[in-house]
């Protein structure tokens, strides 16, 4: 049986800890898409073309320690605007989230071209300045230095661009559910999500 939980939104707005939360508890698989996008535009940093490097993505591009960077982001923002880049990356998304067993997908697009589909779709977001803050964090910890001025002028800059692309651009499928997380826990966000997806399968 496949269940697909679509989860979309902009960058550092909670998608990745709340769907990573929510595929534990439904023992659902989990899919962090825009890492397919940050080993993409990694592999251009050795010289590959965007789409040579997606259509020769491999599991292993996929463990790359570098994938948190903030130029890993910037990267990945530029390569994902390119439709063949898309194009080489969706028979694997769309296999993933109708996976036996159930599926969480994050990202950009899942609700309006990956899985429209999905039993649940969601866009979870968050005022500019919060996301700012929690990528700030998570970059600092992970031991890059910046700054979070830095950090919104970024996130931004992507947000704008995933936006703005031709190609399944950054926006809540018409039968999303908004969730903005500015003022929740991250346990109240899943909580949240996890009565939505109750209430559609029983
Ligand atoms: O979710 P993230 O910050 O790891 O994503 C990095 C970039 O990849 C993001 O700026 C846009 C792109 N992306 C996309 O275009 N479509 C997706 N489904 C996921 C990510």
């Amino acid at each position: 049986m496949s269940f697909c939980v679509a989860i979309d939104g902009p960058a550092a707005a909670g998608k990745g800890t709340v769907s990573r939360a929510v595929a534990e508890i439904f023992g659902f698989g989990y899919l962090d898409t825009g890492l397919l996008y940050r080993a993409t535009g990694a592999k251009t940093f050795e010289g590959l073309s965007p789409i040579e490097a997606a259509q020769s993505l491999t599991a292993e591009d996929l463990q790359r320690d570098d994938l948190r960077s903030g130029d890993a982001g910037q990267a990945a923002s530029r390569v994902a605007a390119i439709a063949e880049v898309r194009d080489a990356l969706v028979d694997f998304q769309r296999a993933f989230a109708r996976r036996n067993g159930g599926a969480v997908l994050d990202g950009r697009d899942i609700g309006t071209v990956i899985c429209p589909d999905a039993e649940v779709k969601l866009y979870i977001t968050a005022s500019d300045e919060v996301r700012a803050k929690r990528r700030f964090d998570e970059l600092i910890e992970a031991g890059e230095k910046t700054t979070l001025d830095k950090v919104l002028d970024d996130l931004r800059e992507r947000d704008t661009r995933d936006a703005a692309r031709a190609t399944a651009p950054l926006k809540p499928a018409e039968d999303a559910i908004i969730i903005d997380t500015s003022d929740m826990t991250i346990d109240a966000a899943v909580a949240q999500v996890v009565e939505l997806i109750k209430a559609r399968t029983v």
